[in-house]
């Protein structure tokens, strides 16, 4: 079976803790008020230089560390799931190919927001699923901190800037026991939107039903009739108060559903690989092929992705 055989990920290094934020941007808030509705105590911000490809970048080379540097030219297929980039052309993919130096391979993004990187997991599964050497580097990246309006206290707060990285060898099958189950839905309202010459708006509590309404609902029917019992729920970080929902309606432990959000916030597409990759590196999933994963990521579109499969 093709195989996730390394991830990687990068985080700027400059912290910025709830208190700080409320500081440097004047918005009328509270670290208690952010903590007790989000779960979140900080996040990360690139510095003014840095790209969403430099961060790309960052997060493909940790991974490359875990192989070794021969993999770069075998890579056939890139795929950079980001919201963010400044540059509608060249692609972040094509960006990270250059850096890394790899020669040959097809390279492209997806603007998928939230469920950006669950819907690349989609296209790198689809689209390897029949080659038989080589491997496919998934990646989401998001620089936020580009794209928020800081006087929004309401959509200021959620985001942070990372990017994280996976690695599939490919062996003439797809990844082992894979089942997915993608959707999208018109939203009249536009409830995340990213206009090119202004700032992120962002109705907070319109996303927070629809995650309520139609992803929990979906999620819930996908785990019951395609997947069954699971090792780890790895959910995009938007809100820590939707995974206690998820517990609940899942009938799982919340140590099933594990949690980044208070120290990274929501890193849109990046959020789920950076995710994995702290489980990766901690040892709970070792990449043994033993345990079964169910990823979930969810937002803008309005749109979510849901897949399960074993690492
Ligand atoms: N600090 C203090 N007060 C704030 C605030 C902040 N940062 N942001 C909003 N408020 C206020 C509101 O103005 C409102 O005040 P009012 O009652 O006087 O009108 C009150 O807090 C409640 O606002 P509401 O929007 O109903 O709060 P909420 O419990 O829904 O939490 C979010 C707001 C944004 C945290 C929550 O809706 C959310 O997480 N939504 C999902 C967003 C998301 O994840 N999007 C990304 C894609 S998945």
């Amino acid at each position: 079976m093709s195989k996730i055989i390394a991830t990687g990920s990068y985080l700027p290094d400059k912290v910025v803790t709830n208190q700080a934020l409320i500081e440097q941007t004047a918005i009328d808030s509270s670290d208690e008020w952010i903590t007790q509705r989000t779960g979140i105590e900080q996040r990360h911000f690139a510095t003014a230089e840095q790209t969403v490809s430099d961060l790309a970048v960052e997060a493909a080379q940790d991974l490359l560390k875990q192989v070794g540097p021969e993999v770069v030219q075998e890579i056939e297929l890139i795929i950079v799931a980001s919201m963010s980039s400044k540059l509608p052309t060249p692609s972040v993919a094509s960006q990270v190919q250059r850096e890394l130096g790899t020669k040959e391979a097809w390279a492209f993004d997806i603007s998928g927001a939230c469920s950006g990187f669950t819907m690349a997991v989609e296209m790198a599964e689809k689209l390897s699923r029949d080659k038989t050497s080589g491997y496919t580097l998934v990646i989401g990246a998001e620089k936020m901190s580009s794209i928020l309006n800081f006087e929004d206290r309401g959509t200021s707060i959620l985001f942070g800037d990372g990017a994280g990285a996976i690695l599939i060898q490919h062996d003439g099958e797809g990844l082992e026991d894979y089942q997915s189950q993608l959707v999208s839905i018109p939203d009249p309202d536009n409830s995340i939107c990213v206009n090119p010459d202004e700032k992120m708006t962002m109705e907070g509590r319109a996303v927070f039903n629809f995650v309520l309404r139609q992803v929990i609902p979906s999620l819930s029917n996908f785990i019951k009739t395609q997947v069954g019992t699971f090792d780890y729920l790895i959910s995009h970080q938007a809100n820590k108060r939707f995974f206690e929902v998820f517990a609940k309606k899942l009938n799982v432990s919340l140590d099933k559903i594990p949690a980044n959000i208070s120290q990274v916030a929501n890193t849109s597409a990046a959020s789920i690989p950076i995710l994995l990759d702290g489980l990766v590196k901690s040892g709970d999933i070792p990449l043994t092929g033993k345990q079964k994963v169910v990823l979930v990521g969810y937002g803008a579109g309005l749109a979510w992705g849901q897949m399960s499969f074993k690492l």
